[in-house]
């Protein structure tokens, strides 16, 4: 009998913190950085984010989103055999140990479950999706915890108004099972380390100590241009592995970075605008959290029904970028 791989659950968490545009823009401007609401929400089309507070982890909050997507599932947290968590934040300098592995044990699930994180900075939920869709249909693992968790709040530079304004913390997390009917549909992975230098952290460690800087460095111009080409051309060949049509997608969840970028790759791939989930106006950009945010606030509200088609596409540093399809 064929096994296919199925989403059984989602669910996000966003800290308690809210920031409006007014409240960055005037904490912003007592340090003499200038910016505006009207350029933030112009140009990205974000009104407020999320901050977690000192001391909150990745993993606590990766811990709230699973718990929620088990609890949709039905299933136990020691049902799980396999974690997946996509974060460029970990808890931990290099993943020493694991953020998926902390969530492991913040969850009390024992050791039959593996543990690792996946980084693929913001496409890293989507990598981490056609890991677990593969497993799962090869028949390793049987119920994966797929999680994107990220404290950005905590990388992005106060002093670059260009970054800091457009990032926020959260995260989501999915439920992959095996299932007999098919659930995920197609996916989709692509890398190009030649472009590295548009979107990087320049941080390493030499001797214990860090060199280079620990903040994120982004052209967002350039990768605004690299986003809209690559959404499209990955979201097309999903398309095409599943022989589906645009009139065949019920809901389009592009990773939520701007406003702009999800409304051109929409157009680009024929998608009306009214299908289109989109966060990130409270959200910010969540990187690796984006995509499973947005999915879990359109089950929850009653968007997304069973049986529909969900086209997920996202691009982040590395460059990576990469698309799953996914029945409902
Ligand atoms: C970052 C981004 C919002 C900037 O929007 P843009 O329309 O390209 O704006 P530009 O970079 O051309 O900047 C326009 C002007 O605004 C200024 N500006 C930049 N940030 C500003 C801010 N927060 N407030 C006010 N002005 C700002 C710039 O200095 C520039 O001024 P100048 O014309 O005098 O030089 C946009 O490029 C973007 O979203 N890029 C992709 C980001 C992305 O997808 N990231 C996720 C990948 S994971």
């Amino acid at each position: 009998m064929t096994i296919y791989s199925k989403i059984t659950g989602t669910g996000s968490y966003l800290p308690p913190r809210r920031v409006s545009n007014e409240e960055l823009v005037a904490q912003l401007a007592a340090k003499g950085v200038e910016t505006s609401d009207e350029w933030i929400v112009t140009r990205s089309g974000i009104a407020s984010r999320h901050y977690a507070d000192d001391g909150v982890l990745a993993s606590d909050l990766g811990v709230e989103a699973a718990k929620r997507a088990l609890e949709m599932a039905g299933v136990a947290a020691n049902e799980v055999d396999l974690i997946l968590l996509a974060t460029t934040t970990p808890d931990h300098y290099g993943g020493f140990p694991s953020t998926a592995c902390r969530v492991q044990a913040k969850l009390g699930i024992t050791s039959h479950c593996a543990a690792v994180d996946v980084q693929a900075v913001c496409s890293g939920f989507v990598y981490a999706m056609s890991m677990a869709d593969a497993f799962i249909r090869a028949g390793v693992h049987k119920n994966i915890l797929v999680i994107g968790a990220e404290i950005y709040s905590r990388v992005v530079d106060f002093n670059d108004r260009t970054t800091c304004v457009l990032f926020g913390d959260g995260s989501g997390a999915v439920l992959v099972s095996a299932s007999n009917e098919p659930g995920i549909l197609a996916t989709k992975m692509h890398a190009d380390g030649h472009q590295n230098e548009i979107l990087h952290m320049d941080a390493r460690l030499s001797c214990g100590v860090m060199e280079g800087s620990g903040f994120m460095y982004m052209d967002g111009q350039a990768v605004f241009k690299q986003a809209v080409t690559v959404l499209d051309q990955v979201g097309h060949e999903v398309m095409e592995m599943a022989g589906v049509q645009p009139t065949d997608i019920d809901w389009l969840i592009p990773h939520q970075a701007n406003v702009r970028i999800m409304q051109s790759a929409a157009k680009r791939l024929k998608i009306p605008a009214e299908r289109v989930v989109i966060t990130v106006d409270w959200t910010g950009n969540t990187s690796a959290a984006t995509i499973p945010i947005a999915l879990d606030t359109a089950m929850r509200d009653g968007r997304i029904k069973s049986g529909q088609n969900i086209l997920m596409a996202a691009i982040g540093g590395g460059l990576t970028w990469g698309a799953v399809l996914a029945r409902m």
